[in-house]
C-alpha cells in the first residue's frame, strides 16, 4: 500500500499531457493517472464524477482543452462546453474531494492592444470564440473552486502533437519560399518548460497560493522570427518572406501584441524562465 501523492493527468495526449507524461519519470515519488480524450472524455459529467469517487487524488493537471481556434468560430458550444463548463466541473470535483486543480489557459483572453503587455491583473478582453470560452473558464473554476490555479501561456510547441515549429520544419523541407506573419508578437512557450514548471510547484511548494499565473519562455518575437531561428537550427535554404496578418487571413482574430509578463510566478515560486531560442533548440534535437 502506497501513500504517495497521486496526480490525476487529463488530455494526456496532447502536447502538454505527454510532456508531463515525459516529465512523470524524473517524479516517482508520485503515483499517476494518465486519462486521453478516450479514457476520460472531461464533458462527460458521469465519467468524470466516477473517477473522483472511485480514487482519491492529491492533484489534478487539466491538460484537455478545446484548442481549435480557427474551429472554435463555427463551434461556439463544443468549446464552451470543453473550456468553460468541463472546466467548471472538474474544478468543482476537486473542491469537493479536496484536490489541487491546475488549469491552462492563454494569452488568447487579451485583446492585444497593450503595448506594455499583460501581467495577471490586467483586463481581459478576447478577440476570438477559443479566447472567450477559455476566459469562462477560468472565471468558472475560480468562482466554484478559489483554491484553483490558472496558469495561462502562450505560443506553446512541443516535440508532441501538431504545432508551429513542425509545421515549419515541414514547409521548409517541402517549399523554396514560404510566408509568415511578422506583425503578430508573443513569447513562445516549449510544453516541456510549462510542465517542468507544473512539477516544479507542485514538488516543492506545500501551500500552494492560488490564483492566476502567466508562464511563456522569455523573449518577445513575432512568427516570421521564430521562423527565421527555425530555419537557422535547421541550416535550410527555404526563403522565409514576412507578411501582415491581413495577408493571411483566418477565421478567428489574433491578438496583435499579447506578451504575458511572467514576474508572478518567478517570483512567487522561483520559476525560471528559460529563453526560447535554448527551448526551440532542444525540443528541435527531439524532433530530428
Ligand atoms: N497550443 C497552444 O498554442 C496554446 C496556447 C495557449 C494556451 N494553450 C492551452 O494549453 C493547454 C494545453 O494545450 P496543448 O497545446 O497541450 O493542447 P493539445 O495538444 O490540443 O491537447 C489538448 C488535448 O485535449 C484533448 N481533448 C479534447 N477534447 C477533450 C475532451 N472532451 N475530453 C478530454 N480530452 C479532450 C485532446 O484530445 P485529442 O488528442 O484526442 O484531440 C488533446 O489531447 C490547453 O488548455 C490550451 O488551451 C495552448
Amino acid at each position: 500500500m502506497t501513500n504517495s501523492k497521486h496526480i490525476l493527468i487529463t488530455g494526456s495526449n496532447g502536447q502538454l499531457g505527454n510532456e508531463c507524461r515525459v516529465l512523470s519519470l524524473n517524479y516517482p515519488q508520485y503515483t499517476y493517472t494518465f486519462v486521453s480524450r478516450d479514457e476520460l472524455p472531461i464533458d462527460d459529467f458521469d465519467a468524470v464524477k466516477k473517477i473522483f469517487s472511485c480514487t482519491q487524488f492529491d492533484y489534478c493537471i487539466n491538460c484537455a482543452a478545446y484548442t481549435a481556434v480557427d474551429q472554435a468560430e463555427v463551434e461556439q458550444s463544443l468549446a464552451f462546453k470543453m473550456n468553460a463548463e468541463a472546466v467548471e466541473n472538474l474544478a468543482g470535483l476537486c473542491k469537493q474531494y479536496s484536490v489541487q486543480f491546475i488549469h491552462i489557459s492563454t494569452d488568447y483572453v487579451f485583446d492585444g492592444e497593450n503595448a506594455l503587455g499583460y501581467n495577471e491583473l490586467d483586463a481581459t478582453s478576447p478577440l476570438n470564440v477559443y479566447g472567450a470560452s477559455k476566459l469562462a473558464g477560468e472565471k468558472a473554476a475560480l468562482a466554484i473552486n478559489p483554491s484553483s490555479i490558472i496558469i495561462r501561456t502562450s505560443w506553446v510547441y512541443s516535440s508532441f502533437g501538431k504545432n508551429f515549429v513542425k509545421t515549419m520544419m515541414r514547409l521548409m523541407r517541402e517549399k523554396e519560399q514560404i510566408s509568415v506573419v511578422a506583425d503578430q508578437i508573443g513569447r513562445p512557450t516549449y510544453a516541456a518548460d510549462l510542465a517542468d514548471a507544473i512539477f516544479n510547484i507542485i514538488s516543492k511548494h506545500h501551500q500552494i497560493i492560488p490564483g492566476i499565473y502567466h508562464f511563456a519562455n522569455e523573449g518577445i518575437i513575432s512568427w516570421f522570427e521564430f521562423a527565421q531561428e527555425i530555419k537557422l537550427i535547421r541550416a535550410n535554404n527555404c526563403q522565409i518572406m514576412p507578411i501582415k496578418s491581413i495577408e493571411y487571413p483566418v477565421p478567428a482574430k489574433r491578438p496583435h501584441y499579447s506578451i504575458l509578463s511572467t514576474n508572478k510566478i518567478e517570483s512567487t515560486f522561483g520559476i525560471h524562465m528559460s529563453h526560447w531560442k535554448d527551448s526551440l533548440r532542444r525540443c528541435m534535437q527531439l524532433i530530428q
